[in-house]
Order: C-alpha cells, then structure tokens, then sequence
C-alpha cells in the first residue's frame, strides 16, 4: 500500500518540472493519503529563515529562524524529529492550536538542508517509527523534483 503511494507520489511529480507546482501537488497528495492530519506542507530555507511553501491546512506562520520550533530544530540538527507531544516541546511554535503532535523531516539537496517537510495532528503519538520512514521516503522522492 505505502510503496504504492510512493510510486503513485514519484509519478505525480516526475510529470512536472516546476518546484512550486510539485510540492503544492506533493502536500495534497500526502495531505489527502495520511490519516488523522490537521496541516501538511513546506518550508524552505533562505538564509538562515525558513519561509513558508505550499501546505495544505489552516494558515501558519510564515517565517521560522533556524534553531526556532520544531521545524528550526530539525534544520540545525539536519535530522528529522518526531514530537508526541508538542506541548512539551519547550520550544514548539503554536501555528494551529489543534496540533497536538508533529514530525519533521529536513529536504536535503547536494549534501545541503534546502528546507523541510512539516506534518501536524491532531492526535498525541499520531507519528509512529513507521510513519517516519515513509514520510522520510516520500522526502527523498520529492528532493528529486524540486
Ligand atoms: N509547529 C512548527 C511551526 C510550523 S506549524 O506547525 C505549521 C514548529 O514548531 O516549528
């Protein structure tokens, strides 16, 4: 089922080119094949800022320092973290009041953090080790396409 998805994820973005086009695309599809989200989408680097991209959800924050919240940390420590619980992340940047749990995987180009893939829910532990290894999959494929 999951490495169908990605194949599915892969085809979807092989058929364009345009960076925008394929991680809007990309945060619907993911969005729309995952259970129990509040938000999906993109941040990414310039600088040492991390601006908003596509993302499917309630309006968020539009700009993250590296270092800063979950989606800062996971730059600087270019690695991705899962947070059960974000209200015991003592640095968790609040952008919709409902996300109650979180993961983050930085986007690597050429050895280089370009950005990250940012996932919220509802739910606390929504994200299990499993989880993180698809949407990690799902990371590489759409590195490749942007
Ligand atoms: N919670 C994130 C901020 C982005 S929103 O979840 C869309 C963080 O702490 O970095």
């Amino acid at each position: 089922m999951e490495t169908l998805e990605l194949e599915q994820l892969n085809a979807l973005l092989e058929a364009e080119s345009h960076s925008i086009a394929n991680l809007a695309n990309a945060s619907s599809f993911l969005y729309n094949t995952i259970d129990h989200l509040n938000w999906l989408g993109f941040y990414l680097l310039e600088g040492d800022t991390l601006i908003l991209g596509p993302f499917q959800g309630k309006v968020a924050c539009t700009r993250i320092p590296v270092g800063k919240g979950v989606c800062g940390k996971a730059v600087a420590l270019k690695k991705t973290l899962r947070v059960d619980d974000v209200h015991q992340f003592a640095d968790h940047i609040a952008c919709d009041s409902a996300s109650k749990s979180e993961i983050v995987v930085p986007l690597i180009q050429n050895g280089e953090v370009i950005g990250v893939l940012d996932v919220d829910s509802p739910m606390l532990s929504r994200f299990t080790i499993e989880d993180q290894q698809y949407l990690e999959e799902a990371a590489r494929i759409i590195e490749k396409h942007i």
